[in-house]
């Protein structure tokens, strides 16, 4: 049961408030589990509500004081008096926080709040249990055992809203799938990222080695294929040509603009592609990289463009600001044959459960399900438990640089060795990390 709960505002990676949360146990010994949130910047239309004070003079309108509010003085004693049991109750703790906060987007309570309280209780649950939280969030998703270690995507190169160069895409990752463990998906990572800082210093001057906000690189460029060309070298120069894949994250709603797509938004003069022109882009850059997984190529309202591309797409398509982890979304998506793939941000939905039931149905339609951290992180590293839990395959926590980054690989690492240390069968998902579900 839970004997209090205390909420307070606390910094995120940026530098912007965000919302953590401490939850004491009644049970003897009493135990408090602490919950941070993240936060996104090219965040989705549809996503459930990130409650902000809007008070200009108090960290830009970004405090988060409300939401704290709520924590402490709506949620708290509604929940305690209710006298849930955190070991088995979880689902029930979700929607009962859910009716008291009355919308449909969380906009009463706030998702940030919500999501901090369902974060501290699965915490809770797991200890209670006397089992790991990747254990708990398993048995709480119904996914079969044995476990599977994701492939880690590392985005090395940081555009679009995440940095100040002039790329439109946001994101260019790299993908371990022929390492045979996660802690050596994490070792080739680590040193293609070290040697990219070596090949944009060679090309650009050591000035270029700033990082965006996921902590990739962000040189001075503004092409796709320019990105990629960094990044085959440094694999090549690592000698991971045949073991390294790669992915991208345009996050293409940020530079929609009446039908069109400009991917010149960053810089001086637009360059404005046709849905048509875009998706010839991405065809002509799968034709000549070896990109596994494509995120959010469309805007989040243009179904027909997704729609259309997905009929001839062979590699993972991935709605994120199409989905936002919402079940509403994922059955329309489905409807209208829209994508393959769910990315998996649980504070876009505002609850653990109301996540993994999206990620359930993501998986019930033979679709791909990719857990993903926010652009604004904490050292919460609670996504890595999720993925192992749901046995999803894949994650992305950003490059394997930065303290809110690194906590999610750190995490993965050490159930890795917890596993093989138990004697406990895990697989790595390598190459099939898309349905890795149904190893
Ligand atoms: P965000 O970026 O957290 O700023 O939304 C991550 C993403 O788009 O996947
Ligand atoms: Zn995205």
């Amino acid at each position: 049961m839970i004997r209090a709960i205390k909420a307070a505002q606390r910094l995120d990676s940026r530098g912007n408030p965000t919302v953590q949360v401490d939850l004491t146990t009644d049970n003897r010994p009493s135990g408090t589990f602490r919950a941070l949130v993240p936060s996104g910047a090219s965040t989705g239309q549809h996503e459930a509500v990130e409650l902000r004070d809007g008070n200009a003079s108090v960290f830009g309108g970004k405090g988060v004081e409300r939401a704290v509010r709520n924590v402490e003085e709506v949620i708290a004693p509604a929940l305690i008096k209710k006298g849930f049991n955190l070991e088995t109750d979880l689902k029930k703790i979700d929607a009962f926080m859910k009716e008291l906060d009355g919308t449909k987007n969380k906009g009463n309570l706030g998702a940030n709040a919500m999501l901090g309280v369902s974060m501290a209780c699965a915490r809770a649950g797991a200890s209670l249990a006397g089992i790991p939280l990747y254990e708990f969030l398993r048995r709480e998703s119904g996914a079969k055992k044995p476990y599977v270690m994701p492939v880690p995507f590392f985005n090395v190169l940081n555009g679009g809203v995440h940095s100040g160069n002039t790329m439109a895409f946001q994101e260019i990752m790299l993908a371990p799938v022929g390492a045979q463990s996660v802690a050596e998906a994490v070792r080739m990572g680590s040193e293609v990222y070290q040697q990219l800082k070596k090949v944009i210093t060679r090309k650009f001057g050591s000035s270029a080695t700033g990082i965006g906000d996921e902590g990739g690189f962000a040189p001075p460029i503004s092409q796709p294929h320019e990105a990629f060309d960094l990044l085959v070298t440094a694999v090549e120069e690592c000698g991971y040509t045949n073991k390294i894949k790669y992915a991208m994250d345009p996050a293409s709603s940020e530079f929609f603009k009446n039908g069109n797509y400009d991917i010149g938004f960053k810089g001086k003069t637009p360059d404005v592609q046709s849905p048509k022109q875009l998706q010839n882009l991405y065809n002509h850059l799968i034709d000549k990289y070896p990109i596994i997984l494509l995120e959010d190529p469309f805007a989040e309202d243009d179904w027909e463009t997704w729609t259309e591309f997905n009929k001839n797409c062979k590699i993972e398509l991935v709605g994120d600001d199409l989905l936002v982890t919402n079940t509403e979304r994922v059955q329309e998506a489905s409807e209208k044959k829209a994508c393959n793939s769910m990315l998996l941000k649980v504070n876009q939905i505002g609850t653990v459960t109301e996540a993994i039931a999206a990620a359930n149905m993501a998986f019930g339609l033979g679709w791909g399900v990719f857990v993903s951290h926010r652009s604004g992180e904490t050292t919460d590293d609670f996504i890595a438990d999720i993925t192992v839990g749901l046995r999803t395959g894949h994650l992305k926590s950003g490059s394997p640089c930065r303290g809110e980054r690194v906590v999610k690989y750190n995490r993965l690492m050490d159930i890795e060795a917890e596993l093989i240390a138990a004697g406990e069968p895990c697989i790595y998902a390598g190459h099939q990390f898309r349905t890795a579900h149904v190893i």
